[in-house]
């Protein structure tokens, strides 16, 4: 039986960026995020027999490394759930260019949660499908639900995510570089946490963060989501770059849209920017003005326009009688 499901990549607006628990991925702090509508990744999971190991296809290609380890610790926690001891076929497309600090590894591994619980015959709630797919990637526990959404820090019961009240909003993705980074983000957050001397601040200023923005998303205030989205993202990235040796994700090209996005503000079109892990920006505004902020961006990179996306979801469950499309 093939499960097959689609997630996608979600940017954030208060950032997690550091584990309080490696092995459960339980973040240090909360994040808020914006799901997109862009983007999506499609995985199709289909049991094998019992010998040999997991096989990974990562867009068209076949997985051989850490990525294929990554995906078979994922699914022994599957099998664990299930008591199977079934292998696994896991083929995978992502739209979104992975690596890149565009959340492959959200939609990636979100997609991927949702077709192996289904495919190992596990009916989970939408809460437990974000606490599975957060030990896949933290940032793919924000991935399941739609909309904007809370991760919430927490033990392992209590760390999942769940969508929130928010204004309309839309976002530009400025593509500068579709090539992987060279430092994971999980490796650049060990980093940050063992060598960065701003990472206690970062902790202690991002949980206030959260809180304001949770307010600031159920009061509608989208200049103060826009501003706290900005400043936690260049909060992030001061912190990753006080690490040694240092890790720097943004370049010139990047600094560049953040002048140009601030630019449009003094002219009266509200815009902020954020990025991940990566070099490519993210630019937040009102959905009326999206083509006008891609517009003024056209030519600092590849630009796309996105709008709030759905949850991850089940797009064919073949050989077990379901169709729940
Ligand atoms: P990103 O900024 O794209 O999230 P990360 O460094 O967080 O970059 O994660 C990239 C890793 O996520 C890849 O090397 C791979 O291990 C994993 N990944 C990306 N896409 C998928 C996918 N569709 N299915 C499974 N794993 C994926
Ligand atoms: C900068 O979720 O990719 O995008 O949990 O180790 O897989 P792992 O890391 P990942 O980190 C995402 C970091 C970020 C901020 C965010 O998405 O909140
Ligand atoms: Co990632």
């Amino acid at each position: 039986m093939t499960s097959t499901a689609v997630a996608h990549p979600n940017i954030a607006l208060v950032k997690y960026w550091g584990k309080a628990d490696a092995d459960l991925a339980l973040p240090a702090t909360g994040s808020v995020s914006m799901g997109l509508d862009v983007f999506p990744t499609t995985t199709s999971v289909t049991l094998t027999g019992q010998q040999g190991h997991d096989a990974f296809t990562l867009n068209g290609r076949v997985v051989d490394d850490g990525a294929l380890v990554r995906v078979e610790r994922f699914l022994d926690l599957v099998r664990e759930l299930a008591g199977s001891d079934a292998r696994a076929e896991v083929v995978s497309d992502n739209t979104v260019p992975t690596g890149a600090g565009l959340a492959s590894s959200a939609s990636g591994f979100a997609a991927l949660a949702v077709a192996a619980a289904d495919a190992y015959g596990l009916d989970l709630s939408a809460r437990d499908l974000s606490r599975l797919a957060r030990r896949g990637s933290g940032s793919a526990t924000r991935s399941i639900p739609g909309g904007v959404s809370v991760w919430h820090a927490g033990d392992d019961q209590a760390s999942f995510a769940e969508t929130v009240p928010a204004p309309p909003m839309a976002m530009v993705v400025v593509t500068i570089d579709d090539g992987p980074k060279e430092i994971g983000s999980r490796e650049a957050m060990r980093r940050t946490i063992a060598t960065s001397p701003f990472y206690p601040a970062w902790v202690t200023s991002t949980t206030v963060t959260v809180d304001d923005m949770l307010a600031a998303c159920a009061a509608g205030d989208f200049t103060r989501i826009g501003e706290l989205t900005e400043s936690n993202a260049l909060r992030m990235h001061a912190t990753i770059e006080g690490a040694f040796p240092p890790i720097r994700y943004l370049n010139s090209r990047s600094v560049a849209v953040f002048d140009a996005v601030a630019a449009m503000r003094a002219d009266g079109l509200e815009a902020y920017a954020t990025a991940d892990a990566g070099p490519n920006v993210v630019v937040l505004c009102r959905p009326e003005d999206r083509a006008r902020v891609a517009s003024a961006l056209d030519g600092y990179g590849a630009v796309i326009e996105s709008g709030t996306g759905p949850a991850a979801h089940l797009l064919r469950s073949e050989g077990s009688g379901e169709n729940p499309e």
